[in-house]
């Protein structure tokens, strides 16, 4: 699942990336992550949202996702510095203030070991912050959307964030969720036509899958 952060006009889960950018902010971080970067933009969102003296790695397995535009991009005020490395083999300069990562556990087939690795290195008092959907959340009139997910390893992950975070010692998780909601001809609407190729009826009542942020401090 992939969303356009950089057009709130197109995107039903703005609200969920403006969320997560303030709660990035607020942690005041120097040194963060983002493992699983892909090409997306949310890295240059929040490479946008930080203090320009703040250091951002991005990761990703994935040497493609740093092809052009991903270092053209002009408007970023912090270092952008990519690595190319597998969560399960994250291996950082330093420990940092954070780390965070979007739809990347839903494709992982032991999330718990990579969170484990994550969380290896942010610093004591550091925070972990993942954001991820339950998939099967979606409704049309009630009825569950067909999306494809056979090739997803994890579809409903977001429901188990809190989980593992817990199994990797962040005490008491701080946790939000966001659904975006519209009738057919609405952007939730629009966003599942993109989705599934199928149009809403405009009458119909669109819910769109839930994601889930979660987020807490390292013991
Ligand atoms: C769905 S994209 C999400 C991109 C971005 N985080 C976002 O929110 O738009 C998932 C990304 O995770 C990367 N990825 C998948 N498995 C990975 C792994 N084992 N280690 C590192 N990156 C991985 C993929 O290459 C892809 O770029």
């Amino acid at each position: 699942m992939e969303t356009n952060t950089g057009d709130d006009s197109s995107d039903p889960y703005a609200q969920a990336t403006d969320h997560l950018l303030d709660l990035l902010v607020s942690l005041n971080p120097h040194l963060v992550a983002d493992v699983g970067c892909g090409d997306a933009g949310v890295t240059f969102d929040v490479a946008q949202a930080l203090p320009s003296d703040t250091i951002l790695y991005a990761i990703d397995h994935d040497p493609t996702v740093f092809d052009p535009p991903f270092n053209e991009h002009t408007k970023v005020h912090c270092t952008v510095t990519t690595l190319v490395q597998e969560v399960n083999e994250l291996t950082l300069p330093t420990e940092v203030d954070v780390i965070f990562s979007r739809f990347l556990l839903l494709n992982l087939p032991a999330p718990l070991a990579a969170v484990e690795r994550m969380r290896h290195w942010v610093r004591p008092g550091g925070h972990l912050v993942l954001m991820e959907p339950i998939t099967s959340t979606g409704r049309v009139e009630g009825h569950p959307l067909s999306v494809g997910t056979d090739e997803i390893a994890n579809p409903d992950i977001g429901l188990r964030l809190y989980e593992l975070l817990t199994n990797v010692g962040v005490n008491e998780p701080s946790i939000a969720a966001f659904t975006p909601v519209g009738l057919g001809e609405s952007l939730a609407g629009r966003y599942l036509a993109a989705m599934t190729g199928v149009d809403p009826d405009p009458t119909s009542f669109v819910s769109l899958p839930t994601l889930v942020l979660a987020w807490g401090q390292v013991q």
